[in-house]
C-alpha cells in the first residue's frame, strides 16, 4: 500500500536540486511512546498504512525512563523491605541487601523487552518505524510532508505524540548542577550508578514520592521539599497525609510550603514562611513537573495551534488543521500513558470516521509507592470545588480480611463517591496494597458512571483487598 513518488509542490524542508524519493503513506505518527505507537498499532491494524517517526527509543518515556524503569525500581525496595521487616510475618531473614547495580541491570533488561516488544508490534501491523528526529516540512497536494533523516514521507494524516520533558526551573544553580552531574531529573536519576547518602528531592508529586521511596529504602537521606502544603497533588488530602506518615515512617523528611531558591553542590538553599533554610544533600533531583515538548517539529510550518506550550485538542483529538491530531503528553492536558493511549485511539477512530470521544472524567492517578495511593473521578476537594453534591463513604482498608492478614499495622483507607442527585459512583480514592490494581474495578464504575445500587449487585471475589470498594458502598 505504500506508493514512492516525487515530492512535487514543494521546496520546504528539502534541500534545492534534491531528488530524493518521498514514500506515501495514508497516516504519519510523530513520537514513538505510547500515544505514538498505540495509534501506529490501531491504525495498522484498520488496515492504513504507517510511518512512524521516532528520534530516541520506541515507548517513549513511559518504557524508556518513566513508568516502566521506575516501577523495576520500587519493586526491589518493596521485596527488601518486606524482607527486612519479614518477622512480622514470621519470617527471619539475615544478611540482606539492595544491590542497587542489579537493580539497575534488571531495569535495562526489562525495558530492552518491551521495548523490543513494541517493536515487534510495528512490524506485525506493517507499521514502518523511523529512528529519526521528524521534521514537519509543509503541506503539499498529497497532504503533510514529514522528514527525518533520510526519509521523507507524505500522508493526509498526521498525528503529533511527540510527548514531554521534564520542567527545569530558573532556579539559580540547577543548570549547573545538572552539567556538573549533581542534579537530576527523572531522567538521570533511573541511571544513577550509586545510591547517594543524602537526596533532596524538588517537588512532592507523583515522581517526587516514587523515587523518595526507592532511595529512602535503598539507604539515602531523603528530604522532599514541596511548595504546597500538601504532597500528591490532586490526590485526596486524607490520603496525601496517610502517605506522607508512611513514607516518613522510612525515614523520608518533608518540608511543605517551601521553595526553593538556589541549589549548590552540597544541598539546596530554600525559604519557607519567609525564613531561609538550608537542606544539605549529595544530589538533588528536580521532579516539579513536565510540559509538553511541540518545539523543533516544525508545527509552525503547519500553523498548527500551541496555547501555553501545548498543542490545542477537540474531544477528536484534531487540532485547528484539518487532518492534524495530537494524543498524549504534547497536549498537556493529562500526563498519564493511559490517558495517552486512549487519546491515540480516539484520533485513529476519528481518522477511521468511527464515532468516539475523548472524556477526562474518569482517568485513574496512581503512586506506585509502598503503600500504594490511586484515585478515580472526584475527590472530596475537587467534587466540593466544582460544588458537587457528593455522599462520601469510606472504610478502613481492615474492612478486608486479606488486607488484615497481610499488613501488620495498616492503615489504609478507602473512600466512595456518590453523587447525591443521580446516585452514581463519581470517584474511588483508596491508600494500601494494590491500590493500583484496585482502582482498575474503580474506574469501570466511576467511567461508566455506574448507580450504587446497580453496583452493590456485582460480585467482587473474596477474600480480596479490592472487596473494600463494593463493601463501601454498603457504609
Ligand atoms: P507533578 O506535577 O506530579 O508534581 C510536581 C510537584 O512539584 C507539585 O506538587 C508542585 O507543587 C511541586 N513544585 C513545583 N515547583 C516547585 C518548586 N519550585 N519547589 C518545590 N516544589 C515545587 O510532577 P512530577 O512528579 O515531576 O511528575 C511529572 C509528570 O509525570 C506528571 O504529569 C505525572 O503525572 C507523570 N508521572 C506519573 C506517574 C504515575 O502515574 N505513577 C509516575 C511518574 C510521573
Amino acid at each position: 500500500m505504500v506508493a514512492k513518488t516525487t515530492a512535487q509542490g514543494t521546496d520546504q524542508g528539502k534541500d534545492s536540486g534534491d531528488d530524493d524519493m518521498t514514500y506515501t503513506y495514508d497516516l504519519i505518527v510523530i513520537g514513538g511512546g505510547p500515544a505514538g505507537y498505540l495509534a501506529a498499532e490501531r491504525a495498522g491494524e484498520a488496515g492504513l498504512s504507517v510511518a512512524l517517526f521516532e528520534k530516541r527509543a520506541l515507548g517513549g518515556v513511559c518504557l524508556n525512563e518513566g513508568c516502566i524503569p521506575t516501577k523495576t525500581f520500587l519493586n526491589s525496595a518493596k521485596i527488601y523491605a518486606h524482607a527486612l521487616h519479614g518477622e512480622r510475618y514470621g519470617v527471619v531473614a539475615s544478611g540482606i541487601s539492595l544491590d542497587h547495580a542489579a537493580v539497575l541491570r534488571r531495569k535495562a533488561k526489562v525495558v530492552e523487552t518491551l521495548v523490543g516488544g513494541v517493536g515487534f508490534k510495528m512490524r506485525e501491523k506493517g507499521v514502518t518505524v523511523v529512528k529519526e528526529a521528524a521534521k514537519i516540512g509543509g503541506k503539499t497536494g498529497e497532504g503533510f510532508l514529514v522528514k527525518g533523516g533520510e526519509t521523507e514521507a507524505v500522508a493526509p494524516k498526521l498525528i503529533i505524540a511527540a510527548g514531554s520533558k521534564p520542567i527545569i526551573p530558573p532556579i539559580p544553580g540547577v543548570a549547573d548542577g545538572l552539567d556538573a552531574g549533581y542534579v537530576y531529573t527523572s531522567r538521570e536519576i533511573l541511571d544513577i550508578d550509586h545510591i547517594p547518602d543524602s537526596l533532596v528531592i524538588v517537588g512532592g508529586g507523583v515522581i517526587g514520592l516514587e523515587m523518595a521511596d526507592y532511595f529512602a529504602v535503598a539507604g539515602s537521606k531523603v528530604t522532599v521539599i514541596e511548595m504546597l502544603d500538601k504532597i500528591a497533588g490532586p490526590f485526596d488530602a486524607e490520603i496525601a497525609r496517610i502517605l506522607k506518615k508512611n513514607l516518613e515512617a522510612k525515614g523520608v523528611m518533608f518540608l511543605l510550603g517551601t521553595k526553593v531558591t538556589e541549589v549548590t553542590r552540597g544541598g539546596v538553599k530554600a525559604e519557607t514562611g519567609g525564613e531561609a533554610v538550608t537542606v544539605e544533600g549529595d544530589a538533588v533531583l528536580m521532579s516539579i513537573g513536565r510540559r509538553p515538548a511541540p518545539e523543533d517539529m516544525g508545527l509552525e510550518k503547519i500553523n498548527v495551534l500551541v496555547e501555553n506550550g501545548a498543542v490545542v485538542t477537540g474531544k477528536h483529538m484534531q487540532t485547528n488543521i484539518s487532518g492534524v491530531y495530537a494524543a498524549g503528553d504534547i497536549n498537556g492536558k493529562f500526563m498519564l500513558a493511559h490517558t495517552a493511549y486512549r487519546e491515540a485511539e480516539v484520533a485513529v477512530n476519528h481518522i477511521l470516521g468511527k464515532p468516539d470521544e475523548m472524556r477526562y472524567d474518569a482517568i485513574p492517578s496512581v503512586i506506585y509507592t509502598q503503600p500504594e495511593a490511586a484515585f478515580v473521578g472526584d475527590t472530596e476537594e475537587s467534587a466540593a470545588a466544582k460544588g458537587l453534591r457528593v455522599v462520601v463513604k469510606k472504610l478502613p482498608l481492615t474492612y478486608s480480611g486479606r488486607y488484615v492478614s497481610e499488613n501488620e499495622r495498616g492503615d489504609g483507607i478507602c473512600k466512595t463517591l456518590i453523587d447525591e442527585g443521580t446516585g452514581r459512583v463519581v470517584g474511588v480514592s483508596l491508600i494500601g496494597g494494590y491500590a493500583s490494581e484496585i482502582i482498575l474495578s474503580a474506574s469501570i464504575l466511576t467511567g461508566l458512571g455506574v448507580p450504587a445500587e446497580q453496583a452493590k449487585r456485582v460480585v467482587f471475589p473474596h477474600p480480596t483487598v479490592g472487596e473494600i470498594v463494593r463493601e463501601t458502598l454498603f457504609v
